[in-house]
């Protein structure tokens, strides 16, 4: 088996969740880090519990100057893996903010690190198993936002926080699909997963707020919620040689929510 990528793993929303967790596996794994996140003191105190080589980015991943900030934290070291979590639930933002936390700032960040891209390496987007639960409806729509700056446009679809939350996420779905050539023409994957519901500070927010999810995960194949650990360990394979031919790709990791949905409405 070839060995994994050289360079550094980039981790956004490091400080809380499924981030936290991913970073705590790459650490483990020997990888080097940078984590990034919001909540700097977080950020901070995660680094701080964490083996080997860390160094952290506290700032907005939708702020303009992000990308220039990034470029400037790698010091020139190539990306190996990058696994970003950094996002907004529908009770934490309004639907334009979630739109450009989730989808443009994305968008700009897979912009940003693209030359950065080691060889071997990998990208994974955090996306949702509320981009499947969308489906494919708005796909031509979404898909013709090719900029950060036309994002907004998607605003005529996304009356209120949740339906924002959906097209974001199928948003970054679509992302990875339609950019995976050129970071293969980089020998570089690029993969999404869309976890279900996941027991973080955001999971459990949207719990609280939404009881109609309680019975989403009842209804589930294994009826119960993720540790996020189950799914920071998807976004750590995919990001070694093991999976070395996966990209262009969205992985599920929802305890089979969607499949009993499905196979529900089939039988009517
Ligand atoms: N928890 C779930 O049930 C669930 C389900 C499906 C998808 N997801 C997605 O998985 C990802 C991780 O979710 P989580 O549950 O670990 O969330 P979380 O809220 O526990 O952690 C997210 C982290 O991102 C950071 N963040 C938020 N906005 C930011 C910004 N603008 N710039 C920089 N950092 C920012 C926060 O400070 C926080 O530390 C998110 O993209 C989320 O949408 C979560």
């Amino acid at each position: 088996m070839a060995e994994n990528a050289k360079g550094i793993a980039v981790v956004t929303g490091a400080a809380s969740g499924m981030g936290e967790a991913a970073a705590r596996l790459l650490a483990e794994a020997g990888w080097p880090l940078l984590l990034c996140d919001l909540n700097q003191e977080r950020l901070a105190a995660t680094a701080g519990r964490l083996p080997g080589q860390v160094e952290t980015l506290a700032g907005d991943i939708a702020a303009a100057d992000y990308g220039a900030g990034l470029t400037a934290a790698l010091a020139g070291r190539p990306i190996g893996a990058l696994i970003h979590c950094a996002g907004l639930s529908p009770t934490m933002a309004d639907p334009a903010r979630i739109l450009e936390v989730n989808l443009a700032a994305t968008m700009r960040l897979v912009e940003s690190i693209l030359p950065h891209m080691a060889q071997g390496s990998c990208a994974v987007l955090f996306a949702s198993s509320a981009a499947h639960m969308q489906g494919a409806a708005l796909d031509e729509a979404i898909n013709a936002v090719r900029t950060p700056e036309a994002v907004p446009s998607l605003m005529q679809y996304t009356p209120e926080s949740g339906a924002a939350y959906s097209v974001s996420k199928r948003g970054v779905k679509l992302l990875v699909e339609r950019e995976s050539p050129r970071f293969g023409a980089r020998g570089a994957r690029i993969a999404s997963i869309s976890p279900g519901i996941i027991d973080t500070p955001m999971g459990r927010q949207e719990m609280e707020t939404h009881p109609i999810m309680k019975v989403l995960v009842e209804k589930s194949a294994l009826r119960r919620e993720a540790r996020p650990e189950e799914v920071a360990a998807v976004a750590v394979f995919l990001c070694t040689q093991t999976a070395s031919f996966i990209t262009g790709t969205d992985i599920l990791v929802d305890g089979g929510s969607i499949a009993t949905m499905v196979g529900a409405a089939r039988e009517g």
